[in-house]
């Protein structure tokens, strides 16, 4: 299990704000159900776990405290706007891969917060020795794939009706990858 200590806490600068990050644990956890309870209906459509769920958060933590799971908040004036998840798979034969998810708020989007939060999940996953690291969204998260996109991850795969939203619509899953190992 990584040791991200030395790294977290830490505050960093975007567009004149000040943002803490941190590592997610069940201290959080009132906080990440506050925040999922605010996201807005369009993106909470699209959630791989429902965020909304308490016992689903608690598992999360459970997951983030086994090394399973590694998570970073960002908080601007001890409010939380978002964050970036790397999940782990148990599969044997799916060790190498790393899956990063981000979500941010509405209200400080678009000042590259998503982008760094996808950057330091990345790097947690090349710390741990991952080679292959994917992100999935449903076909329409346009704005997810161009920042995926700008950071140097490409299209490999589009599912047809692999992903169900919260209406019960099925939606197709693209899953978007970055090979580590290309990496000098
Ligand atoms: C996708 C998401 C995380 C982006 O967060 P963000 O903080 O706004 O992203 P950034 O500010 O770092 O944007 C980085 C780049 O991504 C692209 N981008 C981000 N959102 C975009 C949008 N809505 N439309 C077009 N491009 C977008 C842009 O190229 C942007 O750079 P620019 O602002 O200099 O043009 C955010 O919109 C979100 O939480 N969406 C809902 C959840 C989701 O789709 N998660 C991804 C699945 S893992």
């Amino acid at each position: 299990m990584l040791d991200l200590s030395k790294k977290y806490p830490r505050s960093i600068s975007r567009n004149g704000m000040s943002i803490e990050l941190s590592v997610f644990t069940a201290e959080d956890i009132d906080d990440v159900h506050q925040f999922a309870c605010s996201l807005p209906e369009g993106d909470l459509q699209f959630l791989r776990i429902d965020i909304t769920d308490r016992p689903t958060l608690e598992r999360w933590a459970d997951s983030v405290s086994k090394g399973q799971r590694y998570t970073i908040l960002a908080r601007r004036d001890g409010k939380l706007v978002g964050y970036g998840s790397l999940n782990r798979r148990e599969l044997h034969w799916m060790r190498h891969l790393g899956e990063i998810r981000v979500i941010v708020s509405p209200e400080v989007r678009r000042i590259g917060l998503g982008a760094l939060l996808a950057s330091e999940t990345f790097d947690i996953a090349r710390d741990l020795g991952l080679t292959k690291i994917v992100a999935q969204m449903a076909r329409e998260q346009q704005g997810a794939r161009k920042m995926f996109q700008d950071l140097g991850f490409a299209a490999e795969a589009l599912l047809a009706d692999w992903v169900i939203d919260r209406d019960g619509k099925t939606r197709d899953m693209l899953i978007m990858s970055f090979d580590v190992t290309g990496l000098g």
